[in-house]
């Protein structure tokens, strides 16, 4: 992997979503502010598990692997900084933020795990996130009429997280690598995951009071289930996870690049690692 760059987002949040930000669609909306809700807490517990973790290795280990570490974390804190301003708006327009608190809780069990188990969750976790980024960077027309800052907040999100996709997962390889432990980890990983973004999304349509509405149902259905969704599509690619030979680069995605090219007025590069 080339070196990863630091890039500061370019737009205002001054001002808070609209209602229905998402494509004036309540369900995309509802997810998309599930989503945004764990990254404060959840990309600051990614960045701690690694340089935890990578303290445990030899200097030579070490010495190679840290720049991409160094790069990997100055994208998550931004991410999460930006993130925690915009979840800002969802607090003062009346959503609760139930994910976060079910992370604080678990962190508490999480954090007395060795290194290398964190890591592992670590790079579960970046899977799951590079496999719908790069979903959401092929079908960027799931965000067709959202405002133009918004758009730029999560497309620069997810090419981000494709280009660092690798960088947990090279670090588990290094601490441990065991098949039986990446593969225990993605399955609970998986179970949480989706457990914490149902329970979110339904809380954030039911304060805002889409839950019960028959649009609601038909837009999860056809972004989930339907011909092009994110399920559908994103299945293989997350199964490949368990495969002994799996690595992240396996899957090539040009998205982010002709996204990043295409839009060099969203964001300022500040460093590369
Ligand atoms: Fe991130
Ligand atoms: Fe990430």
């Amino acid at each position: 992997m080339s070196d990863l760059t630091t890039r500061q987002l370019l737009i205002d949040l001054s001002q808070p979503p609209g209602r229905h930000w998402c494509a004036n669609d309540a369900f995309l909306t509802a997810w998309f502010n599930a989503l945004s809700m764990s990254f404060p807490l959840g990309e600051q517990f990614f960045i701690d598990s690694l340089l935890a973790a990578v303290k445990e290795l030899p200097q030579a280990e070490q010495h190679e692997l840290q720049p991409l570490i160094r790069g990997f974390v100055a994208q998550e804190a931004t991410h999460r900084h930006v993130h925690k301003r915009f979840n800002d708006h969802l607090l003062a327009a009346g959503l609760s933020n139930g994910w976060e608190r079910r992370i604080v809780r678990r962190l508490r069990l999480v954090n007395k795990l060795a290194p290398k188990h964190r890591v592992a969750i670590t790079a579960a976790y970046e899977h799951f996130t590079a496999v719908l980024s790069a979903y959401l960077l092929r079908h960027p027309q799931q965000l067709a009429g959202t405002e133009e800052r918004l758009q730029h907040l999560w497309l620069w999100h997810a090419s981000e997280e494709v280009e660092h996709k690798s960088v947990a997962f090279d670090l588990f390889q290094h601490i441990d690598g065991r098949l039986a432990v990446r593969r225990r980890w993605m399955a609970r990983v998986t179970l949480i995951f989706f457990l914490d973004a149902v329970l979110q999304t339904l809380s954030n349509l039911r304060r805002d009071g889409s839950l019960y509405q028959l649009s609601t149902w038909r837009s999860a259905w056809r972004f989930l289930l339907g011909p092009s969704g994110v399920l559908r599509e994103s299945y293989p690619l997350w199964k490949d996870y368990f495969r002994a030979d799996f690595h992240p680069n396996q899957h090539s995605e040009a998205g982010q690049d002709a996204w990043l090219q295409e839009h060099p007025q969203a964001y300022r590069a500040v460093r590369a690692s």
